[in-house]
């Protein structure tokens, strides 16, 4: 663990420069806009460890896929998340001395993320080798409401000393990812253009032909007051800039205001790039960096309105929830059905792809309950349009007839990731997929989304299952061989309890779905059926028949749902019985050595309990829980959340509030020793969720909302706010009351700790607790 940053409500902040901590930092200070976004790299030259990157959404490369022995039906490439070229750059020299934090002394550095306005900030003193003092300020932000442009004002004030200054504000097209497989470079460079006042590059991704056109104009300044130095123009091959030097005093402040334009081949014509990017830079210059800004954070205060969660009497865990929650709001926005939430956001290359089980069974809940209802479609929407693929995908696997398999990893609905046993065989995907339609609907009501796009996706991965289960003539049930479950320390392995579930849940879904369908738009399911080839009668009996033949491993002994068929052959030792010098495990122990363990990664069988809740009794909840958790080493990020919810549902608040902990400052304390590498974006949602799912006890049964909050010892209140039905709640809970404060615009309805409960419009209702 690290614990460098400083504990406050809004923003994060780092005081003391100490270059061991600058990547963790550059990833946990990322700033980005759904469109673009990129590390927290300094704007001046850095010469020590950095991990450069800049990403737009959308923009992959298919890198062709390493593997020793190549098998039928591997990937063919990795798709990766592009490093993108570098608009933030503006080197500095002082009377001609390069300004590089690695190489001179740093006093009084300040890095703050604003998280409430959106900005990344720093200021800091540099004294060079002749004690020449100077104090920079930086600020930088990618506007969330002009979503091409982002901008920086970069201030310099020498202290003790009358000098020139330069600025060199440029764009870099000679980029390269650190995880490039053949340690190639991913672009082509196109057009360089550099003129008096601005620059324009253009690049081409090689194999996927994606262009991004990039345009940089600037304002320089001394004392707030615009000055005409005439620059030098430079054009390079790859790299266009402008230099510019002032001569200044002691106390003056020199001070360049750069702005971008960014468009890509996503959303113009390639010949309208440049002029696209050179308009949009114009705009932003002319509407100058205070007006874009303020517009900027206006975006942010709506956002925050629906999103935010208050927490009283803890900073650490209230800094912790808003970093959470702002990084996801800033990877996505949902208003283009062709993006997804990476794992790494715009903080990192490490996972490539853009597209998880982790989008469904995490981001889902999340965007469902703090965005209108089309953010979540978007998602989903983003699934429908892949369903060819799926199809495609599975019949490269061999399967037939309509049948769907969802990748576990894409950018464009193929399969684009390599690690056969352990991704590949994670068809659990499929489940939640399935299970994220049903969840919005159960959120929105909008029903009639089954009817238009829901049915196409239900069936197609229906047909996957059933076609991917056998009949065990031993055990006189079906068997689902050959699998990884959530938990990717066991692959291969037969009936994992989690994807069983999954799999019979989403064939009885999709019956019911079909009979809501053809009593509800005949027309559109007659439709349905003759584009879908769908064979009523004989593809439904097999599903039923699945559904009620399936086997589910169980040990009967422990009364407790077994993770897998094999899981008791293994030796069975305790998390906390692992030497700490041994952890985490992954970094630590072979491949081979951690298969054949029972440490499990993430919840797995207590994933599908965290899902299909309303099925278990509590007792057997907590008999699961106390089984599994002890054996778990929470290795994925994903893990602590489900983990926290479900003790909160089991009345274990203080180890549910320990898991909290871990899930909403696992980037900000580095728990898993690998933030330099990016942050974990998807895992945000779940931090959400331990929230308000867990502590808040939310939950949506038959289109109807429960709460039954509880509330971690340390805390005074906390309060979150949800839309639900299209309706927005706020609820705040103490240790003495819940109370439910409507700005929905009709009575709205919901049960807390069971006891219906009526709200008004603009009213509250108190309940004690
Ligand atoms: C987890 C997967 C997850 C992936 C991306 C892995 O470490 O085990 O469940 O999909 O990370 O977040």
């Amino acid at each position: 663990m690290k614990k460098y940053l400083k504990h406050n409500e809004w923003c994060v902040i780092e005081e003391g420069f100490d270059p061991v901590n600058h990547q963790a930092s550059e990833s946990i200070f990322s700033i980005g806009n759904g469109k673009m976004g990129q590390r927290a790299n300094f704007e001046e030259k850095y010469s020590g460890p950095s991990l450069q990157g800049s990403y737009i959404a959308g923009v992959y490369y298919p890198d062709k896929t390493r593997v020793g022995w190549w098998k039928n039906g591997y990937p063919e490439y990795f798709a990766k998340v592009l490093n993108s070229p570098n608009w933030i750059g503006i080197d500095v020299t002082i009377d001609g001395t390069e300004l590089d934090l690695y190489k001179c002394k740093v006093e009084n550095f300040v890095r703050t993320l604003n998280m409430q306005e959106g900005y990344l900030e720093r200021e800091f003193d540099a004294i060079l080798d002749d004690d020449r003092k100077i104090h920079v300020k930086a600020k930088r932000f990618v506007s969330m409401a002009d979503t091409e442009n982002g901008a920086i004002r970069y201030e310099v004030t020498p202290v003790n000393f009358n000098g020139v200054i330069s600025f060199t504000p440029y764009i870099d097209g000679d980029i390269e990812n650190e995880d490039a497989n053949y340690d190639e470079k991913f672009w082509n460079v196109l057009d360089v253009n550099a003129t008096e006042g601005g620059a324009y590059l253009e690049s081409q991704t090689k194999k996927s032909d994606f262009r991004v056109g990039i345009a940089i104009k600037y304002h320089a300044m001394i004392d707030n007051k615009q000055v005409q130095a005439k620059p030098e123009v430079i054009q390079l091959s790859k790299w266009v800039g402008n230099k510019v030097e002032f001569e200044i005093k002691a106390g003056q402040t020199a001070c360049l205001e750069k702005f971008v334009g960014v468009t890509s081949s996503l959303n113009y014509a390639t010949n309208e790039l440049k002029s696209n990017a050179e308009e949009l830079v114009s705009y932003a210059c002319h509407k100058g960096f205070d007006k874009l800004f303020a517009d900027h954070r206006q975006k942010w205060a709506k956002k925050w309105v629906l999103s935010d969660i208050k927490i009283k009497g803890d900073v650490a865990a209230q800094q912790g929830i808003r970093f959470n929650i702002f990084h996801l709001n800033q990877t996505y926005t949902g208003e283009d059905e062709r993006l997804n939430v990476g794992p790494k956001g715009f903080t990192g290359e490490k996972y490539g792809g853009t597209t998880y089980w982790d989008t469904e069974a995490y981001c889902v809940p999340f965007f469902l309950m703090t965005a209108p209802p089309a953010v979540t479609r978007q998602l989903l929407i983003y699934r429908y349009k892949h369903l060819p693929k799926a199809i495609e995908n599975a019949e490269k696997l061999g399967f037939k007839d309509g049948a769907a398999l969802y990748p576990m990893v894409t950018a464009n609905g193929e399969e684009c990731h390599n690690e056969w046993e352990i991704t590949f065989e994670e068809i659990h995907r499929n489940g939640a997929i399935a299970f994220a339609i049903h969840n919005y609907i159960r959120h929105t009501g909008d029903k009639k989304y089954l009817a238009e796009y829901g049915i196409e996706v239900l069936v197609g991965i229906s047909r996957f299952w059933s076609q991917r289960i056998t009949f065990s003539q031993a055990k006189n049930k079906y068997v689902m061989l050959g699998v990884t479950g959530p938990n990717e320390y066991e692959n291969n392995i037969n009936n994992n309890w989690y994807t069983n579930k999954m799999a019979t849940w989403s064939l009885k879904y999709t019956m019911e779905s079909l009979d809501y369908v053809k009593e509800n738009s005949p027309v559109r399911y007659n439709e349905l059926v003759e584009k879908l080839r769908f064979d009523g009668d004989s593809e439904t009996q097999r599903w039923k028949d699945i559904v009620a033949n399936m086997h589910f491993p169980y040990n009967e002994d422990l009364q407790v749902h077994m993770q897998q068929d094999g899981f008791m052959d293994k030796e069975q030792i305790m998390a906390d019985d692992l030497d700490p010098g041994q952890r985490p495990i992954n970094q630590h122990w072979s491949w081979d050595r951690i298969l054949r363990s029972n440490f499990i990664k993430q919840a797995d069988t207590l994933q599908g309990m965290y899902v299909f809740e309303e099925e278990f009794s509590k007792e057997e909840i907590e008999r699961n829980f106390n089984f599994y958790e002890p054996r778990t080493v929470h290795e994925s990020s994903l893990s602590p959340c489900v983990h926290s919810v479900i003790a909160t549902k089991i009345g274990r608040v203080e180890k549910a509030y320990e898991m909290y902990l871990r899930t909403s400052r696992l980037d900000l304390d580095d728990y898993n020793a690998e933030v330099h590498e990016g942050l974990h974006i998807t895992s945000m949602a779940g931090t959400w969720m331990s929230i308000v799912e867990g502590f808040g006890g939310k939950r949506a049964y038959d289109e109807k909302l429960y709460l039954n909050p509880d509330i971690p010892a340390r805390w005074e209140e906390y309060a979150f706010r949800i839309t639900f039905k299209g309706n927005d709640l706020e609820v705040r809970v103490s240790v003495a009351d819940v109370e439910i404060i409507s700005h929905a615009e009709k009575t709205i309805e919901l049960y807390v700790y069971d006891k219906l409960v009526t709200v008004e419009p603009n009213r509250s209702q108190t309940i004690s607790r």
